[in-house]
């Protein structure tokens, strides 16, 4: 089986370890590189091998796939030591606004890179991330990458870095699109004069349950918003508001594009 070297194992790195072993991977196959030892109970009860420090890495040991797991800001002084295995290695990040020009510069313009952003609902299995090859990585490599990814929810390939910006504006930071829906609710909830918990849990559950409902179905957003709409009917009354000139659509389309280009900034781009 190929070996992966996980450098870093936080929030995101621990859920993609949770999903490859879940999804059937031996622990075995996994060294993860990460400061902050011991692991979470639940990785190091499956017999995950992992180290503080690359420099504690076997010198046998050929991963055919690195994944950069850490924040952006500390990329600079932790991706280079890594460049002894390029022979073996596709290297993967999942960091926002390290560009696939950083990682070669980092490594060499022959170093074999895979961008990837995925979202938090990774953490659950029902995340979707998106992601690019440079033009030198191999059928195999491709397809290491986009199972890892695909454990842990949806994976669809780009064709640029612009592409990547795109998916970080929606899907990337979209999560927190969903939660303030479900805060905007209960805040709701709670100006029509419902107690503050069931306020609460109205907001939560109607996001979760719609969201789930939204997972389940083949039928489309609008086609679901359509079902529910009467019309003359209360939903219908509200939708009047939240569709109307400079409403909810407009607010979303202004608030991603906000998002692209601060991606782009952050890029260098
Ligand atoms: N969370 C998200 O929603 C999300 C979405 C899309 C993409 N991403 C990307 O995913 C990456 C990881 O995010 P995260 O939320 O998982 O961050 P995190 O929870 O901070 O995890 C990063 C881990 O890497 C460790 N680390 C620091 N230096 C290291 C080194 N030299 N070698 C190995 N490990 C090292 C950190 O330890 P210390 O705590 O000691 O520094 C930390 O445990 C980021 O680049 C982020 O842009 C995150």
């Amino acid at each position: 089986m190929s070996q992966i070297l996980l450098v870093g194992c936080g929030k995101m790195g621990s859920a993609l370890v949770e999903g490859w072993l879940s999804g059937g991977r031996d622990p075995r196959s996994i060294t993860i590189i990460e400061p902050q030892l011991p692991l979470p109970a639940p990785l190091r009860s499956r017999g995950v091998q992992a180290l503080a420090s690359d420099r504690d890495l076997p010198g046998t040991l050929a991963p055919s796939l690195v994944l950069f797991a850490v924040k952006p800001q500390v990329m600079d002084h932790v991706v280079p030591p890594y460049v002894r295995f390029k022979e073996s290695a596709v290297y993967m990040s999942i960091a926002a606004g390290r560009t696939m020009a950083f990682f070669k510069e980092c490594l060499g313009a022959d170093a074999r890179i895979v961008r990837v952003m995925p979202n938090t609902p990774v953490a659950i299995g029902r995340g979707i991330s998106g992601g690019l090859a440079s033009e030198n990585v191999q059928k195999d490599q491709l397809d290491l990458a986009a199972s890892l990814m695909e454990t842990a929810g949806e994976f669809h390939w780009l064709t640029s870095e612009r592409q990547i910006d795109a998916v970080t504006a929606v899907s990337g930071s979209g999560p927190a699109y969903v939660f303030l829906l479900a805060e905007c609710l209960a805040e709701a909830a709670k100006s029509l004069g419902l107690p503050d918990d069931l306020a609460e849990r109205l907001g939560r559950m109607t996001a979760a349950g719609s969201g789930e409902m939204l997972a389940q179905s083949k039928e489309t957003a609008a086609i679901l918003r359509e079902h529910v709409t009467s019309p003359g009917g209360t939903t219908e009354a509200a939708l009047m508001v939240l569709m109307a000139d400079s409403g909810l659509q407009t607010l979303v389309k202004e608030a991603a594009e906000a998002a692209f280009k601060r991606s782009r900034e952050l890029a260098g781009s």
